[in-house]
């Protein structure tokens, strides 16, 4: 059976792209960051799983007003990274894994989650950033990816307990593929930013460190947290923090397992708007 073996939380500032990109890492603005992705690099060679199931928000970059799924798994066989305006960043394509995808469809639905089934994607910032913190800039992806976009741009979006409670089912779905794969579940997004509005800029440093305590030692209670709260303490976009509940949802621990590892914390402030979180658990 196929196994969840980690969990991988970051933020995805599309200012990090660009700075990669554009040679910019070793600047002393980016160092501090890239410093506190060192140890991750490492850790991902050592611990190349078969299947990463990627947790994101795309930023109205494939879907738009038009069309608002929240909750979309990426079915195909690959996708291209996304023209958001300025080119698409040079990045390798990112390969899917439609048959684990399909089973987690199958699976998850079944579990009474309604997923939207997506055949043909561009992948944002919200998906190519984080696998740039944690791959630096390779040929190619070290695996698949499986990419499940969560709406959390345009209101009504998900609770934190309904993101938690669809990992446990994502984990249900994973632990019942019938071949050995190995499989990393990543949370990203967040933490604390707000892009517009008089409180633009607003970071709240306290805020964002317990909920990284929280969402190591009591993710269940954690998941209570309403709406509200993400947005009056972390900013209109700290709501990009509940995709994080969906990969702690999907942890051994939230099965009455042993509490995971945790393999690496970290935090900075800034990165262009943003406060950058960062944490790796694995599961004992
Ligand atoms: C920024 C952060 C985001 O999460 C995003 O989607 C766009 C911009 C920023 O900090 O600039
Ligand atoms: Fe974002």
């Amino acid at each position: 059976m196929a196994r969840i073996t980690a969990s991988v939380f970051t933020s995805h500032v599309p200012a990090i792209g660009a700075a990669l990109d554009l040679g910019k890492d070793k600047e002393p603005y980016w160092q501090p960051l890239f410093k506190g992705y060192e140890y991750s690099k490492q850790w991902m060679k050592d611990n190349t799983p078969d299947v990463i199931f990627l947790v994101y928000n795309d930023h109205a970059t494939a879907f738009s007003l038009e069309m608002i799924p929240t909750f979309a798994i990426g079915c195909a066989d690959s996708f291209q990274p996304a023209d958001e305006g300025y080119g698409a960043r040079p990045v390798p394509v990112v390969k899917g894994h439609p048959e684990l995808a399909s089973h987690i469809a199958q699976s998850v639905i079944q579990q009474d989650f309604d997923l939207t089934i997506v055949n043909k994607m561009d992948v944002d910032h919200g998906l190519t950033v984080p696998l740039s913190l944690m791959c630096g800039q390779p040929q190619a992806w070290p695996c698949p990816v499986i990419p499940f976009a969560v709406n959390v741009v345009q209101y009504p979006v998900p609770s934190g307990r309904r993101c938690y409670n669809l990992g446990k089912a994502i984990r249900n779905a994973i632990e019942s593929y019938d071949e050995p794969l190995n499989v990393h579940i990543w949370g990203t997004g967040g933490m604390s930013h707000q892009l517009q509005g008089p409180r633009a800029g607003l970071i709240n440093a306290e805020w964002d460190n317990k909920f990284l305590d929280r969402l190591i030692a009591e993710p269940d209670a954690l998941a209570n947290v309403p709406h509200i709260e993400y947005v009056r303490e972390a900013g209109s976009e700290g709501i990009e923090l509940v995709m994080w509940l969906i990969a702690r949802g999907a942890m051994s621990d939230s099965f009455d397992g042993p509490a995971p590892k945790v393999k690496h914390r970290f935090f900075h402030v800034p990165a262009s708007n943003t406060a950058v979180g960062h944490l790796i658990l694995e599961n004992q």
